[in-house]
């Protein structure tokens, strides 16, 4: 294996990737990749998406049309596939990835077993055994009905082939049924009936466990590095704010590094050397020391927007390095949250007012994405904050992502700037960290020991807590900001030195 040899962009020398999916996310892992000059194509299936504007080529397809998909990589001639969102049409990446054409990240397997429910869950649960909510599929209103009886109320309710929280139900009645056989059928993100029913998990909290495997320069081999785990709050299943670290008890991080590096170990193609490279976003909920796995990301994660003002390198930082073999650091700086701007109107081409007023804090940082078209609810922009304790952060990104205003375009900028008062700011109160060892230690190169037996279905009778209100009181324990590393900088600081240069890494298939 030779070292990573990074061309010149536009050059025959280049390195090129092409992003599949150019939201705020892909942006990041654009401007990323820019940065290690890398030639960038972005693609999305409407013009100007974010990752259009940061990138050397823009293209405009439907993705889920595999000639299309072929036609747009077959032009470009990437080294590397970068799917960024999950409605894909997944055939032509295997074929890409078959056919050595391009390297798919991590691989074509992954990114088709995390597009149905069903594939994902089947791997977790039958083939590796990990721990998750009781669950059963159905492909009719009657086998639902059957289904949902055998797992018991609560349940919830999601089609197979759906993200973002689109035709998700729960349930805690039959008189529920009907509506969620509805509301899963029309908010699918394909024409499917199919549907997967879990039980409810009464869960304490959640998390998002980055999850980064690269090369390890020691080795030359693939390892599995953690972030420190990200707590978020969702509201009908769209993340609202999320903060790092989320303090966890020192089994339940245990187990949730376990079940964590065993999913993203199964998510290489198992045929390519150093296949499965990049960011997983692994999600779980967390009761008591109990981890349930929800479900992964392929790929960098939105409540890891975060990670922009908390760590050393971003997820889309550390998802560009293991892309390229590169050494990675998953270390926090400070204690992080983010908020999310929403665009509170339909409208074209709108306008942010407030931006100064919410940077006037200088721990705070606000990404716009560039988004052509806003809607009431859609992620238009993103604030993110460093303080000394979660809670504080929690309070500075909310109260910032308040203070940027969304406007109609020819609507007038307001007079004064807005003030928010302190009403307007409600958060459950955390404990600060302690002060311990950063989780984000030395690679292991292999998964850690199994995690606890799946748990059991959960006991009647339980009140569901759904959405979260807020995080809970956490308990004691790791992980804390890691020792050694400077304190709450703010977004834009000076940042520590990067590791010095390693020699072993991949190079492009060709
Ligand atoms: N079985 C479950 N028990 C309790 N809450 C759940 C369950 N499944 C999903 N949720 C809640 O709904 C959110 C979205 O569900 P998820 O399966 O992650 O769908 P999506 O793919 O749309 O993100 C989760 O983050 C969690 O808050
Ligand atoms: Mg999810």
């Amino acid at each position: 294996m030779s070292s990573t040899v990074i061309g010149t962009p536009l050059s025959p020398s280049a390195v090129r990737v092409l992003l599949l999916g150019s939201g705020e996310l892909g942006k990041e892992v654009a401007i990323a990749l820019q940065r290690f000059g890398v030639e960038v194509i972005a693609v999305d299936r409407y013009a100007d998406a974010p990752a259009h504007q940061v990138a050397h080529h823009a293209e405009v397809i439907d993705m889920t049309d595999a000639q299309k998909v072929r036609a747009v990589i077959d032009k470009y001639e990437p080294h590397y596939v970068l799917p960024e969102i999950e409605a894909i049409a997944t055939d032509a990446l295997e074929d890409v990835e078959r056919d050595g054409i391009a390297e798919v990240i991590p691989s074509a397997k992954a990114v088709s077993a995390t597009l149905n429910r069903e594939r994902i869950r089947r791997l977790a649960d039958e083939e590796l055994g990990l721990p998750t909510s009781p669950y059963l599929f159905a492909g009719s209103l009657e086998e639902m009905r059957r289904a949902v009886e055998s797992i018991g109320y609560p349940c919830v309710v999601k089609p197979v082939m759906s993200s973002s929280g689109k035709g998700q139900s729960v349930l805690e009645g039959p008189d529920d049924v009907d509506a969620a056989w509805e509301a899963a059928r029309t908010g699918a993100r394909v024409n499917n009936d199919r549907v997967i029913i879990e039980g409810f998990v009464d869960f304490d909290y959640e998390i998002t466990l980055l999850t980064v495997r690269a090369v390890d320069p020691a080795t030359g081999k693939l390892a599995t590095y953690f972030c420190d785990p990200i707590g978020h709050r969702q509201v009908s299943g769209d993340y609202v704010e999320s903060w790092q670290p989320q303090l966890m008890s020192e089994i339940a991080y245990g187990t949730a590094r376990s079940v964590a590096a065993r999913i993203a170990t199964a998510m290489g193609s198992g045929v390519r050397e150093l296949s499965g490279r990049g960011v997983f976003g692994v999600e779980l909920f967390i009761k008591g020391d109990e981890v349930y796995f929800s479900e992964v990301s392929p790929r960098p994660h939105d409540t890891g927007l975060v990670t922009l003002a908390s760590q050393h390198l971003s997820e889309f930082e550390l998802h560009a390095r293991a892309v390229l073999g590169l050494p990675v650091d998953t270390g926090t700086v400070a204690p992080g949250a983010s908020a999310v701007i929403y665009g509170r109107h339909d409208a074209e081409g709108i306008k942010f007012a407030g931006v100064a007023q919410a940077l006037a804090d200088p721990a705070v940082d606000v990404r716009l994405f560039g988004k052509p078209e806003s809607f009431a609810r859609r992620r238009m922009g993103v604030a993110v904050a460093t303080a000394p304790n979660t809670d504080v952060a929690r309070q500075k990104a909310t109260r910032a992502a308040e203070l940027v205003q969304p406007l109609l375009a020819d609507a007038d900028e307001p007079s004064a700037p807005t003030t928010v008062g302190p009403e307007t700011v409600r958060i459950a109160k955390q404990s600060p960290p302690p002060s311990g060892p950063s989780p984000s230690g030395p690679p292991s190169s292999g998964p850690p020991p199994p995690g606890p037996p799946p748990p059991g279905a959960r006991p009647p009778g339980h009140p569901p807590r759904r959405p979260q209100p807020g995080p809970p009181p956490p308990p004691p324990g790791r992980p804390g900001p890691g020792p050694g590393r400077p304190g709450p900088g703010g977004p834009g600081g000076p940042r520590p030195g990067s590791p010095p240069p390693r020699p072993q890494a991949p190079p492009p298939p060709r």
